[in-house]
């Protein structure tokens, strides 16, 4: 990201036309960075800068950059049957991709509603949810209950699912009923639960209990939790606390929400990380991973119980995106999950997942270093300023950390990553699932230099 200005015709019309996501248009002043090539692990700028991809994109890109197989299915697709919707008709894409993730998805999870992107599928497991409810013959179970700091999309309801408020407050009120429960930040967890993992379980998982019984179980209908928490870095659950959440619900006729849009197809391990950690979702929202990012595409998943006020007479969902189920991107979902066998991508996830871990935890003896946590090829490291009492870093001190100084400084140092402040300043790293030792060594290397430096001028 250097900061001269490229002067090129493009990076005028990016600051002129372009309206970035979650950014701030000030920041393109010096400079748009234009990605512009993939292969493998790596990206190149419009300059020719060269970055190892830490992010997989945005949790996309599964099986790394220019994979021929996949392009070759979005093209051959393409010219087969480039579009038809699936509002009354169905094409072979959606019908074998449905078929395939209910084979992958557990228990009685095996109805498959398309859409195009994560949020679309979130709000899609909400409306879903209310109607159910109505159909039981339950009207008032309409509220929702979600973690602090955690982000589920940007759509109305699942902003209002979302646990952030900065990024609520300026399209507020948002849909009503949706409650906060604590996440499980082990690091920051309450001190007396600090040594105790399972007992920190215990207490988070009962906070979902106490907010359904003070909101009145009559009143809720879903319980929406990542797997692994993303936003505020990386929160993998205690030991117990899905079984525990699973209880609660079960007990309080709530559904229980697996949003594995990041965690699916491989993140953690397994194509549906619910397996992984071992608990059994009435709902399962997925999207990123899907194609690796070679065409876009989200579902819900949805168990037989819930489907089943559905299936007869005149009911129906009335609910759907043009665009969702797309031919094209359902091919390359075939073709994705095609590779992800002959490659035995989840093997290799499970076998490379502890060297990771190993690579970044030798992060630790930097003074800057608080925290490494995550599962599967997920990870947080939490940035401090002092590890012994674990003080976070003040919103000024933030801002220039994070914006002023980490975030060029990696991708100067050829690192695409990403440094957030949504919670306590945190790095987070994602590699592509085909990554190995070599690249994991390849980031820390540069994170370590980084991270010096940062600690250097603080
Ligand atoms: C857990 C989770 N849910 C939902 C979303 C929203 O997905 P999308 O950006 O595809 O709408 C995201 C996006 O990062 C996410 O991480």
């Amino acid at each position: 990201m250097s900061t001269t200005p490229r002067g090129t015709d493009r990076q005028t019309a990016a600051r002129d036309h372009l309206w970035g996501h979650f950014t701030r248009q000030s920041s393109w002043e010096h400079g748009v960075p234009t990605i512009v090539r993939g292969e493998g692990h790596h990206v190149w700028d419009a300059d020719g800068h060269r970055l190892i991809d830490g992010l997989s994109g945005l949790f996309v890109v599964q099986l790394g950059h220019g994979r021929e197989e996949l392009a070759a299915a979005a093209a051959a697709q393409a010219r087969e049957l480039a579009f038809f919707p699936i509002w009354s008709y169905a094409h072979p894409q959606a019908i074998d991709l449905a078929e395939r993730l209910a084979a992958h998805a557990p228990g009685d999870v095996n109805r498959v509603f398309f859409t195009t992107g994560g949020g679309e599928a979130v709000e899609t497991a909400w409306k879903l949810a209310k109607q159910y409810w109505k159909l039981r013959g339950r009207p008032g179970k309409h509220k929702v209950v979600s973690r602090a700091v955690a982000y589920h999309g940007t759509t109305q309801g699942a902003l209002s699912i979302t646990g952030l408020p900065e990024l609520k407050a300026p399209f507020e009120p948002l849909v009503p009923g949706a409650h906060k429960v604590p996440n499980t930040n082990a690091y920051r967890a309450p001190e007396h639960l600090r040594e105790d993992p399972k007992a920190f379980g215990r207490w988070a998982a009962d906070r979902i209990a106490e907010a359904i019984e003070f909101e009145g179980p009559e009143t809720v209908a879903a319980v929406f939790l990542e797997p692994v928490q993303n936003a505020g870095g990386c929160f993998p659950p205690p030991p117990g606390y899905f079984e525990r959440v699973r209880e609660i619900c079960d007990e309080h006729d709530v559904l229980l929400v697996s949003d594995e849009v990041i965690c699916a197809f491989g993140r953690i391990g397994s194509i549906f990380a619910c397996e992984d950690l071992g608990y059994v979702p009435d709902m399962i929202t997925c999207a990123k991973g899907m194609t690796s990012g070679y065409s876009p595409i989200g579902a819900c998943l949805v168990s037989d119980r819930v489907f089943e006020p559905f299936a007869t007479g005149t009911t129906s969902f009335a609910h759907g995106y043009t665009f969702g189920g797309h031919p094209v991107s359902a091919a390359v979902a075939m073709a994705n999950l095609d590779l992800f066998e002959t490659e035995g991508v989840v093997d290799h996830v499970r076998q490379n997942a502890p060297v990771l871990r190993r690579t970044l935890e030798r992060l630790l003896d930097l003074p800057i270093v608080g925290d490494v946590r995550g599962e599967g090829f997920f990870y947080g490291i939490e940035l401090v300023k002092d590890t012994a009492t674990r003080e976070t870093f003040d919103d000024d001190e933030s801002e220039r950390l994070l914006r002023g100084f980490l975030t060029p400084a990696l991708y100067e140092a050829g690192l695409y990553c990403r440094a957030d402040d949504r919670g306590d300043p945190v790095v987070q790293l994602a590699p592509p699932l085909t990554c190995g030792p070599a690249q994991f060594d390849e980031i820390e290397q540069i994170l370590r230099g980084v991270l010096t430096e940062a600690w250097a001028r603080l």
